[in-house]
């Protein structure tokens, strides 16, 4: 038998990926930045045992079991046993059924990213498991688009590509996270619900019906990528929190534009990007960033001297809200690995 496990976190874009051109090989419309959250918080965790004694494969998602028909692990199972099967002592191994046993420390499917981290967390595993040595983020890609940023630590590119195979639309590292090693992340949680939609719902919906969207891509975003890799690189924090704030914004125009409209954001989401405009504009100067992704739930980015501020004025104003202070990872995914 062998076994693997791996732990991976979520990435919280700031310039957001919403749109594909290809459904099957997830390949987005456009570029998209983030950053990965450490492994203190939220986090997927994901265990991979090999064996010729199981007599079927199975999968577990938070202690229920999960069908292994769904396309996108298919497509991710398939691709690593291609890759595998280059290497003639695999040949065994490759017949022998698995156990895959995943959870998140955090809500699922809540607008969290929890797909992200679930995803760079079994292919890393899987790839572990067989020996497969190539880049991970474009096998991450396969299962959910974002999850290809969170093979990376730091900040971290979704470069779309223009290949029609989809084989240069992967993550690349912009700065590692010891570049501004101030940056902290408050995650709001406001509803640890399911989503209403799902984002392949939302963004297939958006592609099909909503005209904002093609502005977004062709006109918007390629500036917008350039800027925010300039404020990044030079640790600009005013302009970091403009293009996060207004990228968030655009992206949440881009739901209502879609029909019938995907609405993420509720009250609570909308108070609380208030209560950040009206702090910014006391302080003079942007001080901290939200973003929101396809959920009500907050990520605010900050530097580390407005993290006790702020901690306390959301406590005062949201306190039935959940915050968490994080900051972002610089250390490779975590393997374990056995056999006998
Ligand atoms: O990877 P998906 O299919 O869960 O889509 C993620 C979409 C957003 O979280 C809304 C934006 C992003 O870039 O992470």
């Amino acid at each position: 038998m062998k076994v693997v496990t791996c732990i991976a976190p979520v990435n919280i874009a700031v310039i957001k990926y919403w749109g594909k051109r290809d459904e099957d090989l997830i390949l987005p419309i456009n570029d998209s930045i983030s950053a990965t959250l450490s492994m203190d918080h939220m986090c997927a965790k994901t265990t991979i045992m090999c064996s010729p004694d199981f007599e079927d494969s199975k999968f577990w998602l938070n202690g229920v079991e999960q069908s292994l028909e769904s396309k996108r692990l298919v497509n991710c199972l398939q691709e690593i046993k291609r890759l595998a099967s280059a290497e003639p002592s695999n040949a065994e191994m490759l017949r022998w059924n698995i156990r895959i046993c995943s959870e998140n420390n955090f809500p699922t499917a809540a607008g969290l990213a929890s797909s992200a981290a679930g995803y760079a967390c079994l292919v890393t595993a899987l790839a572990n498991l067989y020996g497969v040595k190539t880049d991970l983020s474009a096998l991450a890609r396969r299962g959910s688009g974002s999850a290809c940023r969170s093979i990376y630590g730091g900040w971290v590119q979704w470069h779309m590509g223009c290949n029609p195979d989809g084989s240069d639309s992967i993550a690349r590292v912009i700065e590692p996270s010891i570049h501004w090693p101030e940056m902290r992340i408050l995650v709001l949680v406001v509803n640890d619900a399911r989503k209403k939609y799902s984002s392949t719902t939302g963004m297939n919906r958006s592609v099909a019906t909503s005209d904002l969207i093609k502005h977004r891509a062709c006109n918007v975003v390629p500036k917008r990528v350039t800027e925010m890799r300039e404020a990044i690189k030079t640790k600009d924090f005013n302009k970091f929190a403009e293009i996060t704030m207004k990228d968030s914004n655009q992206f949440h125009a881009i739901a209502l534009d879609t029909h019938p409209p995907c609405v993420y954001m509720n009250d609570t989401s909308h108070a609380i990007s208030d209560m950040i405009h009206a702090y910014n504009e006391h302080k003079g100067v942007n001080k901290v960033a939200y973003t929101f992704d396809a959920g009500p739930n907050a990520c605010l980015y900050l530097l580390e001297s407005e993290v006790a501020e702020v901690l306390s004025l959301i406590n005062e104003c949201f306190p039935s809200t959940v915050a968490k202070s994080d900051y972002l990872r610089g250390i490779p995914l975590n393997i374990e690995k056995s056999s006998d």
